[in-house]
């Protein structure tokens, strides 16, 4: 006797599916925002939200790899984010090392290459030793680079660089003459890496909050009204088919 066997679609089925040939981002940034207001929605403490973000960031980093994008950056942590109380800073410092307790053989398996922008030096030690061991383990991978802005300030990064060549023009480094806008990036935390593509901030606020702001000059921009805690591999996909959509002209017509 034959069995019935329903018929189920499988999760990519289901998902809006992204041409992987045609025009793919080759670097997404994303502003990872509300999820203070998800977990507020519940009547739980602010921390819930940034606890359960945690799994967005997996989902994301899983269709971003499947959508062959090369660079994923993360907006993780603010230098304003500091202004927060220290308990919610302290649970947020917690959070890359069990990210990465939980997902790190995982980013192994998918050849995934896990690196930071932003003042690393000024994290706490326990942050500083987890994110350096997964920067180790996965710096031959080069597969999807999964960036994460942490203790990141886009303000802050452009007068350090502003600093950084005074310096090597009194020190006879460079000239002021060869100073341009590709010498000028090198400077950056994001040297070497090419400009965000698309950015997405989800949560429904449309501002730079101090991300990228050199960086992001000729990117587009996808909102959603999104909490990131229900962020996830449909809603990354769409951003993807509406980047795939769109005439960039970069101020040519
Ligand atoms: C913004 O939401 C979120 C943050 C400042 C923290 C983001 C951190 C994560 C998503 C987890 C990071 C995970 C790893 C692995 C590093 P908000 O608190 O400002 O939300 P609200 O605007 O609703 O208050």
């Amino acid at each position: 006797m034959s069995m019935k066997i329903p018929f189920i679609k499988s999760k990519q089925q289901r998902n809006p599916m992204v041409s992987f040939s045609d025009n793919v981002p080759n670097h997404v940034a994303i502003i990872m925002d509300g999820n203070g207001r998800w977990a507020e929605q519940r009547g739980l403490p602010r921390v819930a939200g940034h606890k359960e973000g945690v799994k967005a960031v997996m989902k994301v980093v899983r269709a971003a790899n499947q959508s062959k994008v090369k660079i994923l950056t993360l907006y993780a942590f603010s230098t304003e984010n500091w202004n927060r109380p220290k308990s919610e800073i302290d649970f947020i410092m917690k959070l890359p090392k069990e990210f990465l307790h939980v997902y790190l053989p995982e980013l192994m398996e998918n050849n995934v290459r896990v690196e930071t922008i932003g003042d690393f030096d000024a994290l706490p030690a326990h942050t500083q030793k987890a994110v350096q061991y997964a920067k180790n383990k996965t710096k031959d991978n080069d597969g999807l680079l999964l960036n994460f802005a942490l203790n990141y300030g886009s303000r802050y990064e452009i007068m350090q660089a502003i600093k950084q060549i005074m310096d090597d023009i009194y020190g006879n480094k460079v000239t002021l003459d060869s100073l341009n806008e590709e010498m000028f990036s090198k400077y950056l935390y994001t040297d070497g890496l090419s400009d965000p593509d698309l950015l997405i901030r989800t949560s429904g606020e449309k501002r730079l909050s101090n991300f990228l702001l050199w960086q992001l000059a000729y990117s587009e921009f996808w909102f959603t009204d999104v909490l990131w805690p229900d962020m996830d591999e449909n809603i990354f996909n769409e951003a993807i088919q509406d980047y795939q959509k769109r005439k960039r002209r970069y101020g040519g017509i």
